[in-house]
């Protein structure tokens, strides 16, 4: 058996583990992603197969990290689907402007931090003088280093408002020319740490905002209702929850309130 190709048996064995740690449900179609982007570790370590690869995922830690990581789809960009921010600016010039406690919003699968990054970019420019902070989570430790990095090619910089663009983006220089990430005044308000949610999650405190975007789509339903679920735990009440316009919480939570499409809110009573 080539190291290109799964066997029946690998696939299951891969599907079950990815399914277990992370609630990604792959289907048949996703067999030939499983081998191709695991074929350069089998490749790595000189391995004749995948099975050899799976022994070693369960006795190495550090590895099965790294599959995960690869088994993982992280696409983003910076102000993805931008209805959701439209709605969120009027918000932040409205009922979220008040308080004396912090904003809080949590970026739930952050993926590389375009989406905490456009996060900050809004509060910075809509809040007025209300403290605030972010909480940006993946499962993806590789990933979450980019973000915390958060140093991007210039032309990624297309849909983010040239004024905003100006005020509070940096251009590199020498070894980060063409490239350009945000002022630190901003990054310092983001917390990027490894949540997988598809589990206990850690003691985050309560948000006002959540972001669940594009990654229930890789959950069964069971899975979607658990982790939106523990997530409404820590939205406070009159809290908004975005999740993308290709998802919906139909059926999977009584809990919110749909306001839009892809926008719920928690009842205040
Ligand atoms: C397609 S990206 C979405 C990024 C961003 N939210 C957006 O809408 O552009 C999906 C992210 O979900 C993360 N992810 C998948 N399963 C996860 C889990 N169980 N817990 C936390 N993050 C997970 C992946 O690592 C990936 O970075």
């Amino acid at each position: 058996m080539s190291a290109t190709s799964l066997n029946n048996r690998e696939f299951q064995q891969f599907r079950d583990m990815i399914y277990e740690i992370a609630g990604i449900a792959m289907g048949e179609a996703k067999r030939q992603l499983i081998a191709g982007r695991l074929s350069k570790r089998v490749r790595h370590y000189e391995m004749d197969s995948f099975s050899d690869y799976f022994q070693l995922l369960l006795k190495d830690k550090a590895e099965l990290q790294i599959a995960v990581d690869l088994l993982t789809t992280n696409e983003t960009y910076f102000f993805r689907e931008p209805k959701h921010f439209d709605f969120l600016r009027e918000r932040l010039r409205d009922d979220l402007r008040g308080g004396t406690q912090p904003l809080r919003i949590w970026s739930a699968a952050c993926s590389s931090g375009e989406e905490p990054y456009t996060l900050a970019l809004l509060l910075a420019e809509s809040l007025g003088t209300r403290q605030w902070e972010i909480l940006a989570s993946d499962i993806s430790t590789r990933i979450l280093d980019k973000a915390r990095a958060g140093i991007y090619p210039l032309e990624d910089a297309a849909n983010i408002p040239q004024e905003l663009l100006h005020r509070h983006c940096l251009q590199g220089t020498g070894q980060n020319t063409g490239m350009f990430t945000l002022e630190q005044n901003l990054k310092k308000r983001i917390n990027f740490r490894q949540i997988n949610l598809n589990g206990t999650l850690p003691d985050v405190g309560m948000f006002d905002v959540i972001f669940l975007r594009n990654v229930m789509i890789y959950f069964d339903q069971p899975t979607k209702r658990q982790v939106v679920q523990r997530l409404c735990a820590h939205l406070r009440r009159g809290g908004y929850f975005f999740v993308s316009h290709s998802e919906s919480l139909n059926g999977i939570s009584d809990e919110l309130q749909a306001i839009r499409p892809s926008i719920y809110r928690k009842p205040h009573a």
